[in-house]
Parts: C-alpha cells; structure tokens; sequence
C-alpha cells in the first residue's frame, strides 16, 4: 500500500485520444497525474460534494441511482455497463464501448470536455466496484496497478485498505457505502427477528396502503396485476403492465419486489437488467409454465443469469411443485438447485407440510425459505421461515368486500364504513417529497 503513497509510482499513462473510450481515459483523474490530476480530481470532488450520500440509499441499480442523482437518466446504467468492461488501459477497447462514450457524452454535458468525462468517470469508478462491494467481495476491488520509477508495471493488492490511499484515493467512499446499504436493505430484512410479511400490492394505491400501514416492504401479486387489466395470470402476458407498476411502486419508501411470473418469455438478463435498472429491489419468479413445470436446468439458468446481469437483486425462486401438485417428491432438489444457481431466497407456495418445512429451512441454511400466508404467523415463525407472502389474498379480499359493499346498499342495508375520500386520495402522495 506504501507504494500508492509514493509519487515515484505513476499511474500508467494514457496516450491522448480525441474520442471513445481513449478520450474518456485521456480525460479523467484515474489516469493522470500532476497538475492535470489535480484538476481533475477537483472536479470529480466537487460533483460529488453536491450529492448527498444518504439520498443514495436505495435498492435496484448502484449506477442508475447515482446517475439520477447526478440529474442523468437512470438508464444511462446500461452504457456505463458497456464502458466499464473496457474502462482500465490493459483492456481492449470494443466499438460497442466506444459507441456508448458518445452516447454518454451527448447525455452528461454534450462537450468532449473534463466536466463531462468527470461525470462518466464516477459512474464508471462506481459501477464494478460498488456491484463488487453489494455481492459481498472483500477487497471489492482486489488490486491496482502503478508504473515504478524504472517503468514496471506492478499490481498492488488493496486488501487491508479496499478505498485504495494516496492522491488517487477513492473520493467515493460514502457514496459506495450508502448505495451499498440501500441495495442490501430488502435482503436484510429476511434477516429479521420475525418473519418478513409481505404484502401482495396490484397497484399504486394498494402497495401505499400498506406502506402506510407500515409494511417494510411490499410484493405484488401477478393475479392481481393481471385481472386488473383483463388478462390472465400466468401467461406471460402483462410484462408492459409489471413494468409500469414498477415505475410507479419504486417512489414508496419501502423496497419493492416484483413478481414476474415465469419471466414473460424474455431474455432473463435483459428482463433483471430493466428492473434494476427502474430501482426494484427483488424478483419472484416461477418454475411453473401452464399446469407444468420447466426442467431444473432451464430455471437454473435463468436465475444465474438475472445474477450476473443485476447482482443487486433479490431473487427469490418460486418452485411450483406444490403450486401444480407435479413432482412433489422434486421439490427439495429444485429448491437446493435454485440456491446453488445464485437464488436469494426460495419460495415454495402451497407448501403446508410442517416436517417438510422444517427440513428445507435446515437443508437451505443461509437462504431463506418463503412460504404463502397460510399457516400462522407464529407458527411459520417458529419453522425459520423468513418470508411469508400473502400472494394474491389482499386482492381477493377487496374484491369480494368491492362486491359486499354495494350488495349491502342494494339490499337496502347502511353504507358499509370504508376509507375516507381523502385518506384514498392522500395515498398517491405516499413517497413523494413535502
Ligand atoms: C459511488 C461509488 C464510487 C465512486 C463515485 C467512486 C469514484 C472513484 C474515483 C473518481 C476514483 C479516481 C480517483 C482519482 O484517481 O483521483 C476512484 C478510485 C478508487 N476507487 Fe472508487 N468509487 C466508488 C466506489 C468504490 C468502491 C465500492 C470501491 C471499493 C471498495 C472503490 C475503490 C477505489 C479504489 C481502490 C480507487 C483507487 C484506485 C487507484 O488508486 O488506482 N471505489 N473511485
């Protein structure tokens, strides 16, 4: 570490470039030093003087939140994405990333100036570093690297100090905690005394009502999602509705997992890439296609893959055995399989067997098993289930009172008692800044 103190030990010079990836190198602090260096620095101290680390403290995409901040869309994530892959001078430079400087440029500052490549530079410092930190990697960032005086490179490894030290110190430290922090928030509540109880929201007005009614965090339900907008459950068919739900769901203050069914058909990278990217903190998705199940492998490597392409999300695998009453005797295997693929969290809906609860929450360890709301509270508690969903029940439930309530009035009973107009109203304020 000494040597990141020591001015002898450079680091390694970029020769200058007047655009793509070699312009961004030839203009940010992490490539240069002396009197350039320190501009630059200055300019990259300042931007991120004027963000607030505790505002940064939310789920979904490390990069998409910090780009907002910065008053930049939040998919800007996915170019940074692209660069970052071939930010560091040993790595080669791809037209795809050079194609996504110029994009990047035209969105943070249009100018082939340092103000600009200052903005990119900490998306990009922010991106595998923080995504790093989130999964749990210690160092985040293994090592660095420096010229010495007699022109070798040498890497230095950053254990015992992960934020680096000297004039290229990482200046981005409480950011990274806080994005950090709000992306572990929703997997720490599985870790709670009790049980996680989530609620199962359909829209914008039923997750702030739970919100309100302090929920740590709010589901959806896909039935709901679905019939409310006519379509049927299960098929596939409400990945435009899901999306726009979680648009609107990501202002609660709470975090937000989506159900997405069996992935809606989609790439399942791309399909991770777009919620984090939104800001949600976690998925549910299914094995169950139709009355049957996909193969353990294909749902593997799905899971696997939503992982690698958005490490921050909460996935949370749904096996259907039970579900669909096929290959009970599978349900284990799969649940282990899920797990082992990267998954968060299993759920197994349907599931009301005691001896078998309590064998899986043994056999899944650290992964916490989630159940449907029904058994009670306290019993599944004391099972060690961690998460306990009430699916698609609240919907059910204010459609069969929707339906009492006016059969009531028909019968010429009283109006029933029901929120105020006002109280229904004030829930779309739920989130949103006084
Ligand atoms: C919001 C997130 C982050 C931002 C905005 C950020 C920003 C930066 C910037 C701009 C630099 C270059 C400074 C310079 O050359 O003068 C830098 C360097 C560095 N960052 Fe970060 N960073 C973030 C997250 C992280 C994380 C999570 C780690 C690992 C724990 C990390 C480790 C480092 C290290 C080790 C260096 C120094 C590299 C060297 O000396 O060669 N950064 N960071």
């Amino acid at each position: 570490m000494e040597i990141l103190d020591d001015p002898r030990f450079v680091v390694a010079p970029v020769p200058d470039a007047d655009e793509g990836v070699a312009w961004l190198r030839a203009h940010v602090a992490r490539f240069s030093e002396g009197i350039e260096h320190e501009r630059r620095r200055a300019l990259t101290l300042s931007l991120l003087d004027a963000i607030e680390p505790s505002s940064l403290r939310r789920p979904g995409h490390p990069v998409a939140t910090l780009a907002e901040a910065m008053g930049l869309p939040r998919a800007t994530a996915a170019d940074i994405e692209v660069v970052t892959a071939c930010y560091q001078p040993h790595e080669p430079v791809t037209a795809e990333a050079d194609a996504a400087v110029a994009r990047l440029v035209a969105v943070a500052g249009n100018a082939w100036d340092e103000a600009t490549a200052a903005r990119i530079g900490i998306l990009i410092q922010a991106c595998a570093a923080t995504r790093s930190m989130i999964a749990g990697n210690e160092p985040p960032v293994p090592a660095t690297r420096r010229i010495s005086p007699a022109g070798k490179e040498i890497v230095v490894s950053l254990e015992g100090g992960p934020f680096g030290a000297g004039r290229h110190e990482c200046p981005g430290r409480d950011h990274a905690l806080a994005l950090a922090e709000g992306a572990r928030s929703f997997r720490e509540l599985h870790r709670a005394d009790d049980p996680l109880l989530l609620p199962g929201a359909w829209d914008f007005a039923s997750a702030a009502a739970f919100v309100r009614q302090g929920f740590r965090a709010v589901g959806t339900t896909s039935l709901g999602v679905a019939a409310a907008h006519g379509l049927p459950d299960a098929d596939g068919a409400t990945h435009g509705e899901t999306i726009a739900l979680a648009k609107s769901l990501v202002r609660l203050p709470v975090p937000v997992s989506i159900d997405v069914e069996g992935g809606f058909d989609l790439d399942p990278a791309s399909l991770a890439a777009e919620l984090t990217t939104i800001g949600v903190a976690g998925v549910n998705i299914e094995d169950g296609r139709g009355s049957d199940l996909v193969s353990m492998d294909q749902q593997s490597a799905a899971i696997s893959a939503i992982k690698s392409a958005a490490p921050e999300l909460f996935v949370n695998a749904r096996v259907d055995t039970y579900w669909l009453g096929v290959s009970a005797a599978d349900t284990t295997r799969r649940a282990m399989a899920y797990a082992e693929a990267g998954a968060d969290g299993v759920f197994i809906p349907g599931l009301r067997d005691r001896k078998l609860i309590a064998e899986l929450v043994e056999s899944l360890g650290e992964v916490p098993l989630n159940l449907l709301a029904e058994l009670p509270l306290q019993q599944l508690r004391d099972l060690g289930v961690r998460r306990v969903s009430t699916g698609s029940l609240p919907f059910r439930a204010a459609l069969t009172q929707a339906v009492s309530t006016v059969d009531i009035y028909r019968s010429g009973g009283s109006v029933p008692e029901a929120m105020s107009y006002e109280e229904a109203e004030g829930l779309c304020r739920v989130g949103v800044a006084e």
